[in-house]
C-alpha cells in the first residue's frame, strides 16, 4: 500500500476517524497552532476527531455545485492560529487542492486530506489523499474498499511519519474478543449490503448502520490482523469497485446532470440536490427500496454536542445541502435495471421541477 501510494508514511488504525485523530496528534507535536478548519458539511466522524484530540473545529461554508470550500470564505477563515486545513474529496470528487494549498503555503498552516470517500481516485493525475502534507482513507462500510472498518493514515513528509509512527506505537492492537465482535459485524455488513436484503439492518437497530453519530469516544487502535487478512486483495478490489462507481456515475450525470464535467470520477455515492426539502424526501421514500439515501442530517455547526460554538453563524450552503440532498448508488451491487429505475424516476421528478 505504501508503494501504491507512493509514501514513506502510513499507518493502518481501526477507523478513518481514527487515522485522522493520529495526524492531528502528529501535527500538534510540530506545530503550536490549534485550529482546524474543516468544511461544514462533513462527515460527523470529522469534528469528533478533532474534538478528540483536543483541538478547536473551525467551519467553512461549501459550494453547493462542487461540496468543495467556498474558497473566498476559506482565504477569510485561514489564519495565524489554523493548524491544518482538512480538504475533502465528498463523494470523491476532487477538492482543489491547487488553491487550498497555495492558501495554506502562504498562511503556514498544513493541508490534510480527507480521502475517506475517495480512495483511488485521482486529480490531475495524482493520486487522492496523497498530494498535502498528509491524507487519509477509510476502510469502512460502503467505501471504495472495506473490511467492514478500518483506516489509513499517509503522508510524503518524513517529519510528519516520524510524529505520526511515535503515536501509533502508543496505540494498542484490538483483543481477541474485540476481533471476534469486529468478525461478527463484519458477517452482518456484507449480508447487509445486498439491495434484496436492505430491510434486514432496520430490524437490528444495534449495528447503527446509517445513522451520522458524533462520537469523539470512539476507538482508536492499530487495525487487527485479521482486518489486514480480509483486506489483502484491496488493490484488485479497489480497481473493480472504482470501475463500476465510474461507470455508475457516467450514467447517473448523463442522464440527471448533462451539463456536468465529463472527468472519470469514482462516485462513492452521486450526490443530487433537489428544489426543496419536500420533494427530497418524497423522493427519498420513494426510492430508498432501491439504495437512495440521504447523507448528514445537518451541518457540523447543528451537531448539538457543539452547536454552541457557532450560535450566531450561519453556513446555508452546508444547510442547503443538508436540507434537499438525495445521493444515490454507485457501488456494483446496483443492478443496470434498477439504476435505469432510479435515473427515470428522477428525470421525471426533475422535469416536473424545471416546469
Ligand atoms: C468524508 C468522511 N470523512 C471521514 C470519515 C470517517 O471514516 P470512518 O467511518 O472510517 O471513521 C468518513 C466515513 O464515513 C467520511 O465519509
Amino acid at each position: 500500500m505504501r508503494e501504491y501510494c507512493g509514501v514513506s508514511g502510513l499507518c493502518l488504525v481501526s477507523s478513518g476517524q481514527a487515522a485522522l485523530y493520529l495526524i492531528l496528534e502528529a501535527l500538534k507535536v510540530l506545530s503550536p497552532r490549534r485550529d482546524v478548519v474543516m468544511p461544514a458539511y462533513t462527515c460527523f466522524s470529522v469534528p469528533a476527531a478533532v474534538a478528540r484530540a483536543g483541538l478547536r473545529i473551525r467551519l467553512c461554508d461549501v459550494d453547493p455545485e462542487t461540496f468543495d470550500f467556498d474558497h473566498e470564505l476559506l482565504a477569510r477563515t485561514v489564519d495565524s492560529e489554523t493548524l491544518c486545513v482538512v480538504a475533502t474529496h465528498l463523494f470523491g470528487i476532487p477538492a482543489d487542492m491547487d488553491r487550498i494549498t497555495r492558501l495554506c503555503a502562504d498562511r503556514g498552516a498544513f493541508v490534510v486530506e480527507d480521502a475517506a470517500q475517495a480512495m483511488g481516485g485521482r486529480r490531475d493525475g495524482k493520486l487522492l489523499g496523497t498530494i498535502a502534507h498528509a491524507g487519509f482513507f477509510s476502510l469502512g462500510r460502503g467505501k471504495n474498499v472495506t473490511c467492514g472498518s478500518g483506516g489509513i493514515a499517509v503522508t510524503r513528509s518524513a517529519e510528519i511519519a516520524g510524529a505520526m509512527a511515535r503515536v501509533y506505537a502508543t496505540l494498542q492492537p484490538p483483543t481477541s474478543f474485540q476481533t471476534l465482535g469486529e468478525f461478527l459485524r463484519v458477517l452482518a455488513l456484507s449480508i447487509c449490503i445486498r439491495p434484496a436484503l436492505y430491510w434486514l439492518p432496520a430490524g437490528m437497530p444495534f449495528l447503527r448502520l446509517g445513522e451520522t453519530i458524533f462520537d469523539p469516544n470512539f476507538p482508536i487502535r492499530r487495525l487487527s490482523g485479521m482486518k489486514a487478512g480480509l483486506s489483502r486483495r484491496w488493490r484488485r478490489r479497489l480497481e473493480v469497485s472504482n470501475d463500476t462507481r465510474v461507470r455508475s456515475g457516467r450514467h447517473f450525470g448523463a442522464t440527471l446532470r448533462p451539463n456536468a464535467s465529463r472527468t472519470a470520477i469514482p462516485y462513492l455515492r452521486f450526490p443530487l440536490l433537489m428544489d426543496s426539502r419536500d420533494r427530497r424526501d418524497r423522493t427519498h421514500a420513494a426510492l430508498r427500496r432501491l439504495g437512495v439515501s440521504l447523507m448528514y442530517p445537518t451541518p457540523v455547526s447543528e451537531i448539538p454536542a457543539i452547536r454552541w460554538a457557532y450560535d450566531g453563524s450561519r453556513f446555508p450552503a452546508a444547510q442547503r445541502i443538508a436540507d434537499t440532498l438525495v445521493t444515490l448508488p454507485t457501488h456494483e451491487f446496483v443492478s443496470e435495471p434498477d439504476r435505469q429505475a432510479i435515473s427515470h424516476c428522477l428525470s421525471r421528478q426533475r422535469a416536473g421541477m424545471a416546469s
